[in-house]
């Protein structure tokens, strides 16, 4: 029988045998006296690789960014973030909880950038009445899409004559590098703190990197202590951090042409199929068919988040025969019920 094909998420990878191995043999100490060498090396390897003063291991992007926004701003200080964006939707509020952080939503356009008009429009002036506008806050991919290097330079251009810091939720900062041809250094050159996850599209069982400036780095550190997120013997999880840099960052290309692949295949059944630009494709699905198509793609071995904006995310696990499959899935759905409607 076929293996399950899961394309709900690039967090659903196992880690690889090289990984498993590198893991296995990793030098470790306690990383609270900072004694672990194989965490030190991923912190150090991570800090050049983006141009940055330093690197600090969290256990999760969700803990990272929040120690990050709360690094940058104090309470009543205010962030400025994408009303799609991770950190502000999909975070359970942290900053907003945990450090009385406002956050100021602007929606985003439909290339996943904000329009700096309206960023510059939403900082507020220095009056009492007002939280202080203290962080920029943007994510690259975001949902797949890449914001270009011009952008983010204009972006961080901004923040800097107003007087924000800026912190990036490069997530897969990775994928929109590689799409683009562009080391990450340079693509998120004049952030003051980047959050890279290890564990989406490079493939490792958990693990984020914060890298920026080292007072931002210091004061997060005190944040992630204080949230829990210190950890001890962590070079077990820090090595396959740097496996993945190592082997999983140029291949992201091929996740890339497994989207296209999927996204031309689905097209090609006639669902209207948002233009692919990293590892994720979203489709359009008729509500009345997204309980029938659940159930014909679970019983068909895909797995997949269904919805009337469906989102498939390719990754290491899958290749392009099984995308080629679950084409095949889709297809035997949908010819199924054009049959139906010609009865
Ligand atoms: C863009 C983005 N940022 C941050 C996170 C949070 O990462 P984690 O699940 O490791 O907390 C995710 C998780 O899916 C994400 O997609």
């Amino acid at each position: 029988m076929n293996p399950i094909i899961d394309l709900r998420s690039d967090t659903v990878t196992r880690p690889s045998a090289g990984m498993r191995a590198a893991m296995a043999a990793a030098e470790v100490g306690d990383d609270v006296f900072g004694d672990d060498p194989t965490v030190n090396r991923l912190q150090e390897i991570a800090a050049e690789r983006f141009g940055m003063d330093a690197g600090l291991f969290f256990p999760s992007g969700t803990q990272s960014n929040l120690a990050a926004v709360m690094a940058h701003c104090a309470r009543g200080e205010e962030v400025i973030v994408g009303q799609e964006a991770h950190t502000y939707r999909y975070e359970a509020g942290g900053a907003a909880v945990l450090g009385s952080i406002q956050p100021q939503p602007i929606q985003n356009r439909s290339d996943g950038t904000l329009d700096l008009a309206d960023v510059e429009a939403a900082i507020k002036p220095d009056d009492s009445h007002f939280a202080i506008t203290r962080l920029l806050a943007l994510e690259n991919t975001i949902g797949g899409k890449v914001l270009q290097r011009g952008y983010m330079a204009d972006a961080v251009a901004l923040a800097k004559r107003r007087g924000l810091s800026t912190h990036l939720d490069g997530a897969r900062i990775f994928n929109a590098a590689v799409k683009i041809g562009m080391p990450v250094k340079e693509l998120c050159a004049g952030f003051d703190t980047v959050s890279v996850c290890l564990s989406k599209g490079l493939g490792t069982p958990a693990g984020t990197l914060l890298v920026g400036r080292k007072d931002m780095l210091a004061r997060a550190r005190r944040v992630r202590k204080m949230l829990g997120g210190t950890m001890r013997q962590v070079g077990i999880l820090a090595a396959a951090g740097i496996y993945a840099l190592e082997h999983n960052v140029d291949r992201l290309a091929q996740d890339h042409a497994n989207a296209e692949r999927l996204g031309k295949g689905l097209a090609a059944l006639g669902l209207k199929v948002a233009p692919v630009q990293t590892n994720m494709v979203f489709a359009s699905i008729p509500a009345e068919s997204v309980p029938a198509l659940k159930q014909h793609l679970q019983s068909h071995g895909v797995l997949a988040l269904v919805s009337a904006n469906l989102r498939l995310v390719t990754h290491l696990d899958v290749d392009a025969a099984a995308i080629d499959r679950a084409v095949a899935v889709f297809a035997s759905f949908f010819q199924k019920a054009a049959a139906h409607a010609a009865d």
